[in-house]
């Protein structure tokens, strides 16, 4: 069978993030997913070369970009969402949940008050099971929580877009330790994802590749089902809740987390400028746990 859509995948190695571009083949309607802002600690300077390359393609391939989606509020990378949809449009959603991260993260930096954990800083915010069309393609938004309580899926013709829930079969899943993050939930979710057709298209969005290894982003529910380190068939919910519950209590603090978090819950827009004409992102002091020493 020829899809209907093409995928396209952006692969950022300074975070490790899978961005996608998927189009409609019969009308050039596209859905970017999880766009990436560099973002340059040291300096708090940002860059658009990773968006950039979207748009590149974007435009070169003549798509109209109907949506921007994001699978979660992000603690690696700051989202670009708001920067490609100056430039090209489209309507940036997210899942409905994502209240709930804004209004704990609205707490942890102490965010004016005009900033609402209410979704208003996204265009659309998704509910559990609703289909959406890119052009003529049908696309469902899947619930799938536990790395953080917001997370979504996209289900998009035969191709699922997973975000941070599985890795690829040799790297596993994702943490389940950021506030609201639940293991059991993640198992939970991950069983809904693997509960799709076997020959279903899998998508990271993340790929932490062992030495020795390229970095891959596409795999199938019949490969993770037979093969993922920490969810193939078999393993429990018990079993998974106490590998996952271990693991992460020795993995250290994502790098990018607190710059992150501040500009992904207003949907990938920088705070409001100071009266100097300034923004600045906040660093609250002594307040997230500490974490661990391990990488990932
Ligand atoms: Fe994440």
């Amino acid at each position: 069978m020829t899809s209907r859509i093409t995928i396209q995948p952006f692969f950022d190695r300074s975070t490790w993030t899978v961005s996608y571009v998927v189009s409609d083949n019969a009308t050039q309607a596209a859905a970017v997913i999880d766009p990436v802002l560099d973002y340059d600690f040291k300096s708090g300077h940002t860059n658009t070369k990773a968006a950039d390359q979207v748009l590149g393609y974007v435009e070169d391939k003549g798509l109209k970009v109907e949506w921007i989606l994001e699978t979660h509020a992000h603690a690696d990378h700051l989202s670009a969402a708001r920067y490609l949809q100056e430039r090209v449009g489209g309507r940036i959603g997210i899942g409905e949940n994502i209240r709930e991260v804004q209004a704990t993260f609205k707490k942890l930096y102490n965010l004016e008050r005009n900033f609402l954990p209410d979704g208003s800083q996204f265009d659309h915010l998704f509910k559990d099971g609703e289909t959406f069309r890119i052009g003529e393609v049908e696309a469902k938004a899947m619930l799938v929580p536990g790395h953080t309580p917001a997370d979504m899926a996209y289900l998009i013709e035969d191709s699922v877009f997973v975000g941070d829930t599985m890795f690829m079969p040799d790297v596993g899943t994702a943490r389940a330790d950021f506030p609201g993050g639940d293991a059991a939930t993640l198992y939970r979710s991950i069983r809904r994802l693997l509960d799709l057709p076997p020959q279903t298209r899998m998508y990271v969005c993340h790929d932490y590749p062992p030495a020795g290894r390229e970095a891959k982003w596409e795999t199938t529910v019949a490969e993770q089902r037979a093969k993922n380190i920490h969810v193939r068939d078999g393993i429990t919910e018990e079993g998974f809740v106490a590998m996952r519950k271990a693991r992460d209590a020795t993995l250290e603090v994502p790098t990018l987390i607190l710059p992150s978090i501040q500009v992904n819950v207003r949907a990938g827009q920088m705070p409001p400028a100071d009266d100097n004409g300034v923004a600045y992102l906040r660093i609250p002091i002594n307040a997230l746990p500490k974490g661990g020493a391990r990488k990932n």
